[in-house]
Protein backbone atom coordinates (compact mmCIF):
# COMPACT_ATOMS: atom_id res chain seq x y z
CA UNK A 1 0.00 0.00 0.00
CA UNK A 2 1.04 3.34 -0.64
CA UNK A 3 1.86 6.14 1.87
CA UNK A 4 -1.57 7.78 2.40
CA UNK A 5 -3.29 3.64 2.23
CA UNK A 6 -4.40 3.55 -0.74
CA UNK A 7 -3.12 1.88 -3.99
CA UNK A 8 -4.64 2.40 -7.67
CA UNK A 9 -3.98 -0.64 -9.59
CA UNK A 10 -4.38 0.36 -13.77
CA UNK A 11 -6.10 -2.08 -15.44
CA UNK A 12 -5.40 -1.42 -19.43
CA UNK A 13 -7.28 -2.27 -22.97
CA UNK A 14 -9.84 -0.64 -24.74
CA UNK A 15 -11.64 0.16 -21.83
CA UNK A 16 -9.17 0.91 -18.95
CA UNK A 17 -10.40 1.80 -15.68
CA UNK A 18 -8.58 1.56 -12.14
CA UNK A 19 -8.76 -0.38 -8.70
CA UNK A 20 -8.47 1.29 -5.85
CA UNK A 21 -7.43 -0.65 -2.84
CA UNK A 22 -8.00 1.51 0.63
CA UNK A 23 -9.92 1.80 3.78
CA UNK A 24 -12.64 3.83 4.34
CA UNK A 25 -12.86 4.97 0.47
CA UNK A 26 -16.67 5.19 -0.50
CA UNK A 27 -16.13 9.14 -1.47
CA UNK A 28 -13.79 8.10 -4.02
CA UNK A 29 -17.14 6.81 -5.97
CA UNK A 30 -18.42 10.18 -7.74
CA UNK A 31 -14.81 10.53 -9.24
CA UNK A 32 -14.92 6.83 -10.86
CA UNK A 33 -18.42 7.35 -11.27
CA UNK A 34 -17.74 10.67 -13.89
CA UNK A 35 -19.47 13.98 -13.92
CA UNK A 36 -22.45 12.39 -16.47
CA UNK A 37 -24.07 10.50 -14.62
CA UNK A 38 -27.65 11.65 -12.83
CA UNK A 39 -28.98 8.14 -11.48
CA UNK A 40 -27.38 5.52 -9.92
CA UNK A 41 -28.84 2.01 -9.87
CA UNK A 42 -27.27 0.76 -6.16
CA UNK A 43 -27.32 -2.82 -6.53
CA UNK A 44 -26.23 -4.09 -3.39
CA UNK A 45 -27.12 -7.75 -1.09
CA UNK A 46 -29.84 -7.69 0.63
CA UNK A 47 -28.57 -8.86 4.19
CA UNK A 48 -25.82 -5.67 3.48
CA UNK A 49 -27.95 -2.72 4.23
CA UNK A 50 -26.20 -1.29 7.20
CA UNK A 51 -22.63 -1.67 5.95
CA UNK A 52 -23.78 -0.13 2.58
CA UNK A 53 -24.93 2.56 4.53
CA UNK A 54 -21.85 4.81 4.33
CA UNK A 55 -21.88 4.34 0.10
CA UNK A 56 -25.91 5.45 0.38
CA UNK A 57 -24.58 8.38 1.90
CA UNK A 58 -22.23 9.80 -0.22
CA UNK A 59 -24.36 9.00 -3.36
CA UNK A 60 -27.41 10.74 -2.22
CA UNK A 61 -25.44 13.13 -2.18
CA UNK A 62 -24.45 13.58 -5.46
CA UNK A 63 -27.14 11.40 -7.31
CA UNK A 64 -30.72 10.30 -7.84
CA UNK A 65 -30.18 7.01 -6.46
CA UNK A 66 -32.24 3.69 -7.00
CA UNK A 67 -31.02 1.25 -4.11
CA UNK A 68 -32.62 -2.21 -5.01
CA UNK A 69 -31.58 -4.92 -2.01
CA UNK A 70 -31.29 -8.40 -3.82
CA UNK A 71 -31.33 -11.83 -3.00
CA UNK A 72 -28.30 -13.21 -1.03
CA UNK A 73 -25.68 -15.28 -2.84
CA UNK A 74 -25.89 -17.78 -6.10
CA UNK A 75 -29.94 -17.15 -5.42
CA UNK A 76 -29.25 -13.63 -6.82
CA UNK A 77 -27.98 -14.59 -10.11
CA UNK A 78 -31.32 -15.55 -11.50
CA UNK A 79 -33.42 -14.61 -15.05
CA UNK A 80 -35.78 -13.06 -12.92
CA UNK A 81 -34.05 -11.16 -10.07
CA UNK A 82 -32.25 -9.29 -13.76
CA UNK A 83 -35.72 -8.71 -14.98
CA UNK A 84 -36.85 -6.90 -11.84
CA UNK A 85 -34.33 -4.92 -12.08
CA UNK A 86 -34.46 -4.08 -15.85
CA UNK A 87 -38.33 -3.40 -14.39
CA UNK A 88 -36.97 -1.03 -11.92
CA UNK A 89 -34.43 0.81 -14.33
CA UNK A 90 -37.45 1.30 -16.75
CA UNK A 91 -39.86 2.72 -14.06
CA UNK A 92 -36.91 5.18 -12.93
CA UNK A 93 -36.15 6.08 -16.54
CA UNK A 94 -32.42 5.14 -16.18
CA UNK A 95 -30.60 6.40 -19.36
CA UNK A 96 -27.58 5.51 -21.60
CA UNK A 97 -25.35 8.13 -19.60
CA UNK A 98 -26.49 6.78 -15.87
CA UNK A 99 -25.04 3.82 -13.84
CA UNK A 100 -24.84 0.53 -12.13
CA UNK A 101 -23.31 0.47 -8.47
CA UNK A 102 -22.95 -3.03 -6.91
CA UNK A 103 -22.20 -3.91 -3.51
CA UNK A 104 -22.02 -7.02 -1.97
CA UNK A 105 -19.46 -10.74 -3.35
CA UNK A 106 -19.43 -12.07 -6.48
CA UNK A 107 -22.91 -13.55 -6.96
CA UNK A 108 -23.76 -9.59 -6.98
CA UNK A 109 -21.02 -8.45 -8.74
CA UNK A 110 -21.80 -10.79 -11.58
CA UNK A 111 -25.76 -10.02 -11.63
CA UNK A 112 -25.38 -6.56 -11.20
CA UNK A 113 -22.59 -6.70 -14.06
CA UNK A 114 -25.04 -8.59 -16.02
CA UNK A 115 -28.09 -5.78 -15.47
CA UNK A 116 -25.70 -3.02 -16.70
CA UNK A 117 -24.01 -4.87 -19.46
CA UNK A 118 -27.37 -5.70 -20.88
CA UNK A 119 -29.16 -1.98 -20.08
CA UNK A 120 -29.69 0.03 -22.92
CA UNK A 121 -26.76 -3.00 -24.13
CA UNK A 122 -24.25 -1.50 -21.81
CA UNK A 123 -24.07 1.35 -19.05
CA UNK A 124 -21.23 2.19 -16.94
CA UNK A 125 -21.01 -0.68 -13.84
CA UNK A 126 -18.84 0.26 -10.92
CA UNK A 127 -18.13 -2.45 -8.32
CA UNK A 128 -17.58 -1.96 -4.20
CA UNK A 129 -16.75 -5.72 -3.79
CA UNK A 130 -17.10 -6.52 -0.34
CA UNK A 131 -16.12 -10.21 0.11
CA UNK A 132 -12.22 -11.37 -0.08
CA UNK A 133 -13.21 -13.81 -3.12
CA UNK A 134 -14.59 -10.72 -5.04
CA UNK A 135 -11.86 -8.41 -4.35
CA UNK A 136 -9.54 -10.65 -6.08
CA UNK A 137 -11.63 -12.17 -8.91
CA UNK A 138 -15.37 -11.72 -9.46
CA UNK A 139 -14.77 -7.46 -9.62
CA UNK A 140 -11.97 -6.99 -11.42
CA UNK A 141 -11.95 -8.04 -15.58
CA UNK A 142 -15.61 -7.97 -16.74
CA UNK A 143 -17.04 -10.98 -16.78
CA UNK A 144 -20.61 -10.83 -16.15
CA UNK A 145 -23.51 -13.31 -15.71
CA UNK A 146 -26.09 -15.62 -14.37
CA UNK A 147 -26.96 -19.07 -14.06
CA UNK A 148 -29.89 -21.44 -15.56
CA UNK A 149 -31.16 -24.92 -14.17
CA UNK A 150 -27.97 -26.31 -16.43
CA UNK A 151 -25.53 -24.86 -14.54
CA UNK A 152 -23.58 -21.78 -12.91
CA UNK A 153 -22.63 -18.65 -15.72
CA UNK A 154 -24.02 -20.11 -18.67
CA UNK A 155 -25.63 -16.56 -19.28
CA UNK A 156 -23.39 -13.67 -19.60
CA UNK A 157 -21.06 -11.07 -21.20
CA UNK A 158 -17.82 -9.41 -20.79
CA UNK A 159 -18.70 -5.65 -19.69
CA UNK A 160 -15.94 -4.36 -17.51
CA UNK A 161 -16.44 -1.79 -14.96
CA UNK A 162 -15.86 1.70 -15.08
CA UNK A 163 -13.74 1.27 -11.67
CA UNK A 164 -13.77 -0.92 -8.89
CA UNK A 165 -13.16 0.19 -5.29
CA UNK A 166 -11.85 -2.58 -3.05
CA UNK A 167 -12.43 -0.70 0.59
CA UNK A 168 -10.96 -3.51 2.95
CA UNK A 169 -12.24 -2.47 6.00
CA UNK A 170 -15.33 -4.38 4.67
CA UNK A 171 -13.28 -7.36 5.31
CA UNK A 172 -13.68 -6.51 9.19
CA UNK A 173 -17.19 -7.81 9.22
CA UNK A 174 -16.99 -10.24 7.04
CA UNK A 175 -17.63 -13.65 8.59
CA UNK A 176 -14.32 -15.98 9.32
CA UNK A 177 -14.87 -19.02 6.94
CA UNK A 178 -15.75 -16.29 4.33
CA UNK A 179 -12.48 -14.68 4.54
CA UNK A 180 -10.86 -18.29 4.85
CA UNK A 181 -12.53 -18.88 1.83
CA UNK A 182 -11.69 -16.07 -0.25
CA UNK A 183 -7.86 -17.49 0.37
CA UNK A 184 -8.44 -19.85 -2.01
CA UNK A 185 -7.90 -18.05 -5.10
CA UNK A 186 -5.65 -16.15 -3.09
CA UNK A 187 -2.98 -18.50 -2.62
CA UNK A 188 -3.85 -19.95 -6.35
CA UNK A 189 -2.53 -16.55 -7.36
CA UNK A 190 0.21 -17.25 -6.28
CA UNK A 191 0.82 -20.63 -7.82
CA UNK A 192 0.17 -19.32 -11.12
CA UNK A 193 2.06 -16.14 -11.52
CA UNK A 194 2.95 -14.89 -7.89
CA UNK A 195 5.43 -16.59 -5.69
CA UNK A 196 5.77 -13.89 -2.98
CA UNK A 197 2.24 -14.82 -2.23
CA UNK A 198 2.96 -17.97 -1.28
CA UNK A 199 6.08 -16.67 0.90
CA UNK A 200 3.79 -14.78 2.73
CA UNK A 201 1.25 -16.95 3.57
CA UNK A 202 3.79 -19.46 4.32
CA UNK A 203 5.83 -17.60 6.40
CA UNK A 204 2.72 -16.04 9.01
CA UNK A 205 -0.21 -17.57 8.22
CA UNK A 206 -1.89 -15.77 11.29
CA UNK A 207 -1.11 -11.97 9.79
CA UNK A 208 -2.37 -13.53 5.80
CA UNK A 209 -5.95 -13.94 7.33
CA UNK A 210 -5.81 -11.12 9.49
CA UNK A 211 -8.50 -8.02 8.56
CA UNK A 212 -7.01 -5.66 10.92
CA UNK A 213 -2.82 -5.88 9.70
CA UNK A 214 -0.85 -5.43 6.81
CA UNK A 215 -0.48 -8.76 5.28
CA UNK A 216 -3.29 -8.96 4.10
CA UNK A 217 -4.07 -5.82 2.07
CA UNK A 218 -0.50 -6.23 0.37
CA UNK A 219 -1.88 -10.02 -0.29
CA UNK A 220 -5.17 -8.65 -1.59
CA UNK A 221 -3.29 -6.29 -3.83
CA UNK A 222 -0.99 -8.94 -5.31
CA UNK A 223 -3.49 -11.22 -6.04
CA UNK A 224 -5.25 -8.01 -8.04
CA UNK A 225 -2.32 -7.61 -9.85
CA UNK A 226 -2.37 -11.59 -10.94
CA UNK A 227 -5.53 -11.25 -12.25
CA UNK A 228 -5.43 -7.89 -13.67
CA UNK A 229 -2.17 -9.01 -16.08
CA UNK A 230 -3.81 -11.96 -16.84
CA UNK A 231 -7.17 -10.15 -17.86
CA UNK A 232 -5.11 -7.28 -20.39
CA UNK A 233 -3.38 -10.04 -21.84
CA UNK A 234 -6.65 -11.59 -22.93
CA UNK A 235 -9.82 -10.31 -21.85
CA UNK A 236 -11.74 -12.72 -24.02
CA UNK A 237 -10.52 -15.80 -22.59
CA UNK A 238 -9.21 -16.74 -26.65
CA UNK A 239 -5.75 -17.60 -25.51
CA UNK A 240 -2.23 -15.62 -24.27
CA UNK A 241 0.56 -15.09 -26.27
CA UNK A 242 4.51 -16.73 -26.41
CA UNK A 243 2.62 -20.08 -25.24
CA UNK A 244 1.28 -18.67 -21.84
CA UNK A 245 -2.77 -19.91 -21.31
CA UNK A 246 -4.22 -16.56 -21.25
CA UNK A 247 -7.12 -16.03 -19.01
CA UNK A 248 -8.02 -19.53 -18.87
CA UNK A 249 -5.05 -20.08 -16.24
CA UNK A 250 -7.48 -18.48 -14.02
CA UNK A 251 -9.21 -21.86 -13.84
CA UNK A 252 -6.38 -23.12 -12.17
CA UNK A 253 -8.04 -25.88 -9.99
CA UNK A 254 -11.40 -24.90 -10.79
CA UNK A 255 -12.44 -28.04 -13.18
CA UNK A 256 -12.78 -30.51 -9.93
CA UNK A 257 -13.47 -27.47 -8.18
CA UNK A 258 -16.67 -26.81 -10.20
CA UNK A 259 -17.49 -30.70 -10.27
CA UNK A 260 -17.23 -30.67 -6.21
CA UNK A 261 -19.99 -27.85 -5.78
CA UNK A 262 -22.39 -29.55 -8.32
CA UNK A 263 -21.52 -32.86 -6.45
CA UNK A 264 -22.60 -30.95 -3.08
CA UNK A 265 -25.35 -28.91 -4.32
CA UNK A 266 -23.16 -25.69 -4.03
CA UNK A 267 -23.16 -25.65 -0.42
CA UNK A 268 -19.53 -25.64 -0.81
CA UNK A 269 -18.07 -22.50 -0.69
CA UNK A 270 -16.59 -21.73 -3.63
CA UNK A 271 -12.84 -20.84 -2.58
CA UNK A 272 -12.87 -24.17 -0.47
CA UNK A 273 -13.67 -25.93 -3.14
CA UNK A 274 -10.72 -24.19 -5.69
CA UNK A 275 -8.08 -25.02 -2.65
CA UNK A 276 -9.15 -28.68 -3.22
CA UNK A 277 -9.14 -28.31 -7.08
CA UNK A 278 -5.90 -27.16 -6.53
CA UNK A 279 -4.26 -29.67 -5.29
CA UNK A 280 -5.99 -32.63 -7.37
CA UNK A 281 -4.70 -30.58 -10.59
CA UNK A 282 -1.53 -30.69 -8.45
CA UNK A 283 -1.53 -34.29 -8.26
CA UNK A 284 -2.19 -35.31 -11.87
CA UNK A 285 0.36 -32.81 -12.77
CA UNK A 286 3.32 -34.61 -10.35
CA UNK A 287 1.14 -37.86 -11.98
CA UNK A 288 1.82 -36.91 -15.72
CA UNK A 289 5.34 -35.56 -15.25
CA UNK A 290 4.70 -31.88 -15.28
CA UNK A 291 5.76 -31.20 -11.47
CA UNK A 292 8.19 -32.10 -9.11
CA UNK A 293 6.97 -33.78 -5.53
CA UNK A 294 7.86 -30.53 -3.43
CA UNK A 295 6.15 -28.02 -5.73
CA UNK A 296 3.18 -30.62 -5.87
CA UNK A 297 3.22 -31.34 -1.68
CA UNK A 298 3.58 -27.09 -1.39
CA UNK A 299 -0.02 -26.80 -2.47
CA UNK A 300 -1.53 -28.71 0.39
CA UNK A 301 0.77 -26.68 3.05
CA UNK A 302 0.04 -23.37 1.24
CA UNK A 303 -4.13 -23.99 1.37
CA UNK A 304 -4.02 -25.42 3.98
CA UNK A 305 -1.85 -23.09 6.70
CA UNK A 306 -4.61 -20.94 5.66
CA UNK A 307 -7.31 -23.12 7.28
CA UNK A 308 -8.19 -24.69 4.01
CA UNK A 309 -9.42 -27.73 3.12
CA UNK A 310 -7.19 -29.66 1.30
CA UNK A 311 -8.96 -33.44 0.47
CA UNK A 312 -11.87 -34.46 -0.58
CA UNK A 313 -14.34 -37.84 -1.09
CA UNK A 314 -17.85 -36.60 -0.52
CA UNK A 315 -18.30 -37.74 -3.58
CA UNK A 316 -17.30 -41.30 -5.70
CA UNK A 317 -14.24 -40.21 -8.70
CA UNK A 318 -17.38 -41.04 -11.50
CA UNK A 319 -19.18 -38.69 -10.29
CA UNK A 320 -16.45 -36.17 -10.43
CA UNK A 321 -15.42 -37.33 -13.77
CA UNK A 322 -18.97 -37.35 -15.21
CA UNK A 323 -19.37 -33.57 -13.58
CA UNK A 324 -16.26 -31.93 -14.93
CA UNK A 325 -16.97 -33.66 -18.57
CA UNK A 326 -20.09 -31.14 -18.28
CA UNK A 327 -17.80 -28.50 -17.24
CA UNK A 328 -18.21 -25.34 -19.50
CA UNK A 329 -14.15 -25.77 -19.96
CA UNK A 330 -14.36 -29.14 -21.51
CA UNK A 331 -13.98 -28.85 -24.87
CA UNK A 332 -16.09 -31.25 -27.10
CA UNK A 333 -15.13 -34.60 -25.04
CA UNK A 334 -11.77 -33.86 -24.17
CA UNK A 335 -10.77 -32.40 -20.72
CA UNK A 336 -8.55 -29.52 -20.47
CA UNK A 337 -6.71 -28.55 -17.36
CA UNK A 338 -4.36 -26.08 -16.23
CA UNK A 339 -1.53 -27.59 -14.56
CA UNK A 340 2.00 -26.36 -13.51
CA UNK A 341 5.36 -26.78 -15.24
CA UNK A 342 6.74 -25.18 -12.16
CA UNK A 343 5.37 -22.13 -10.14
CA UNK A 344 3.94 -19.37 -12.28
CA UNK A 345 4.63 -21.65 -15.53
CA UNK A 346 1.29 -22.65 -16.24
CA UNK A 347 0.31 -25.29 -19.16
CA UNK A 348 -2.51 -26.53 -20.53
CA UNK A 349 -3.26 -30.78 -19.84
CA UNK A 350 -5.47 -31.94 -22.70
CA UNK A 351 -7.11 -35.21 -22.27
CA UNK A 352 -5.31 -36.92 -19.48
CA UNK A 353 -5.82 -40.54 -19.40
CA UNK A 354 -8.67 -41.51 -16.86
CA UNK A 355 -5.93 -43.68 -15.35
CA UNK A 356 -4.72 -40.62 -14.57
CA UNK A 357 -7.60 -38.41 -13.49
CA UNK A 358 -8.64 -41.50 -10.95
CA UNK A 359 -4.78 -41.62 -9.18
CA UNK A 360 -5.23 -38.24 -8.70
CA UNK A 361 -8.55 -38.54 -7.02
CA UNK A 362 -7.48 -41.36 -4.99
CA UNK A 363 -4.54 -39.24 -3.73
CA UNK A 364 -7.02 -35.99 -3.36
CA UNK A 365 -9.75 -38.65 -1.41
CA UNK A 366 -6.82 -39.50 1.48
CA UNK A 367 -5.38 -42.06 -0.53
CA UNK A 368 -1.57 -41.90 0.30
CA UNK A 369 0.57 -41.34 -2.94
N1 LIG B 1 -12.92 -15.97 -12.55
C1 LIG B 1 -12.21 -16.30 -13.70
C2 LIG B 1 -12.08 -15.17 -14.66
O1 LIG B 1 -12.40 -14.04 -14.35
O2 LIG B 1 -11.68 -15.41 -15.76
Amino acid sequence: MSGVGESVLHVGGASPYDVVVGRGIADRLPGVLGDDVQRVAFLHAAELTELAEPVLTVLRERYDVLALGLPSGEETKAAEVAFQCWEALGDAGFTRSDAVVTFGGGATTDLGGFVAATWLRGVRVVHVPTTLLAMVDAAVGGKTGINTGAGKNLVGSFHEPAGVLVDLDTLLTLPREELVAGMGEVVKCGFIADPVILDLVESDPVAATDPHGAVLPELVERAIRVKIDVVVADLKETGGASGHPGREVLNYGHTMAHAIERAEHYRVRHGEAVAIGCCYVAELARLTGHLDDATADRHAAAFGAVGLPTSYSGAGFDDLHAAMRVDKKARGNTLRFIVLDHIARPVVLAGPSEEHLRAAYDVMAGGAR
